[in-house]
């Protein structure tokens, strides 16, 4: 039994369904359609935790070399589509390709997380070169486009890029960071000359997805993993204006792609941000209570989460336990399930096969 939901007054929850996707399931929740069997697909569900990726990563010697090598991207992008039948496949590559693209440096070492060479002025800014950005990004589009051939036909192709508030942090930082302190402090300090970056990394980043969805993507996600750690006005000009901007441009060239926001970690202003972005659906990580966002979140438009990557790995009775939770409290709206935060590379793969298995069985009535 599907039935529609008719979003709150100045929502954006309906996204419409492109002609070609109409019997997706994936597709058909991110357009606002609730359903007794949700869909399921997981951030981070290409990678470490299986067997098939680890092999296909010895074959490169970097990281980004896989990223950039668009037969290598396809099959890791493949890879759990093909063992869980997710029904979204999410293109394998990386938010930081951005930064690469754009001329700052990425290197991903073994063990260490990413490193970059800091952006930390104006005068650096003004050295990241927009030109050629879309021959640079061009093997991404050709995994994209060779993806979308071999994709099962009721499975999503879902494109992405990073939140610009999020790759900016990697980019000024020079990695990752527990403090943000460099981050933050420019842009507290000279918001006029940090808007220069943060305005460069918008105009890449609507390049990169209108990129993405010429060559197949169906759907695309925002990550801005560190939007939680931002005051609520910073919050507002770093991610929401920013993510507005994309989303806008998104919705002037392609309007029928929906998109996912991930603000991870906004707390009480998730829904300033799924009100404030335009964004289509909103990705909620695991600490977003459920009965508050059924009511005040899945009422604006479709959400999508949360389970805790932890309740995947340690797997059993608990995460059965917190899934069916999730379904119960988003059942009657439209929703999609996936983790709070990434696949965590000790997960046991059998718990991804089990949360598959359990979702693809009616809740019991209580
Ligand atoms: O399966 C998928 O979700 C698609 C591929 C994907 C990767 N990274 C592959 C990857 C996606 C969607 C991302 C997003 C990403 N990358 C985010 C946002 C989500 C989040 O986790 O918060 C961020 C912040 C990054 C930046 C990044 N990439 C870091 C900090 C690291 C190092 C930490 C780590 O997990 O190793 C990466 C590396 C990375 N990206 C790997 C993979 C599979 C592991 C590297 C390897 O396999 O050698």
């Amino acid at each position: 039994m599907n039935r529609r939901v008719v979003p709150e007054k100045g929502g954006t929850g309906s996204a419409g369904v492109t002609p070609q996707g109409a019997g997706k399931p994936l597709l058909r929740a991110l357009s606002g359609e609730a359903s007794q069997l949700p869909p399921v697909w997981l951030m981070r569900q290409a990678g470490r935790y299986l067997p098939e990726y680890r092999e296909l990563r010895k074959r490169v010697p970097g990281f980004l070399d896989l990223c950039f090598t668009p037969g290598l991207a396809a099959e890791a992008t493949l890879q759990p589509v093909r063992r869980f039948g997710m029904d979204g496949a999410i293109l394998f590559s990386d938010i930081l390709v951005v930064a690469h693209a754009l001329g700052d440096k990425v290197q991903f070492r073994e063990g260490e997380g990413p490193a970059l060479d800091p952006i930390r002025n104006v005068e650096a800014v003004r050295r990241l070169a927009l030109d050629g950005l879309s021959e640079r990004l061009a093997p991404v589009y050709e995994t994209t486009a060779r993806v979308a051939l071999l994709l099962p036909p009721q499975t999503t192709l879902i494109g992405f890029a990073g939140g610009p508030w999020t790759v900016a942090t990697y980019m000024v930082e020079g990695g990752a960071s527990r403090t943000f302190a460099a981050v933050k402090h420019w842009a507290f300090a000279d918001p006029e000359g940090f808007a220069e970056l943060i305005e460069r990394l918008v105009e890449a980043t609507i390049i990169y997805l209108r990129g993405q969805i010429a060559a197949g993507a169906q759907a695309v996600q925002l990550f801005d993993s560190w939007a939680g750690v931002l005051p609520e006005p910073n919050f507002q000009r770093w991610v929401i204006a920013p993510t507005r901007r994309i989303v806008d441009a998104l919705k002037e060239s392609h309007p029928h792609v929906p998109i996912i926001g991930f603000p991870r970690g906004a707390g009480l202003l998730y829904r300033t941000y799924f009100r404030g972005s335009g964004v289509t659906a909103l990705s909620l990580d695991s600490t977003v209570p459920l009965g508050i966002a059924r009511k005040t979140l899945q009422s604006i438009g479709p959400v999508q989460g949360n389970l805790d990557p932890l309740h995947l790995m340690a797997g059993g009775a608990a995460m059965a336990e917190s899934v069916e939770a999730i379904r119960r409290a988003f059942a009657g709206g439209p929703f999609v399930i996936n983790l709070g935060h990434g696949v965590l590379p000790e997960t046991p793969v059998a718990h991804v096969a089990e949360l598959v298995a359990l979702l693809r069985r009616p809740l019991e009535a209580s």
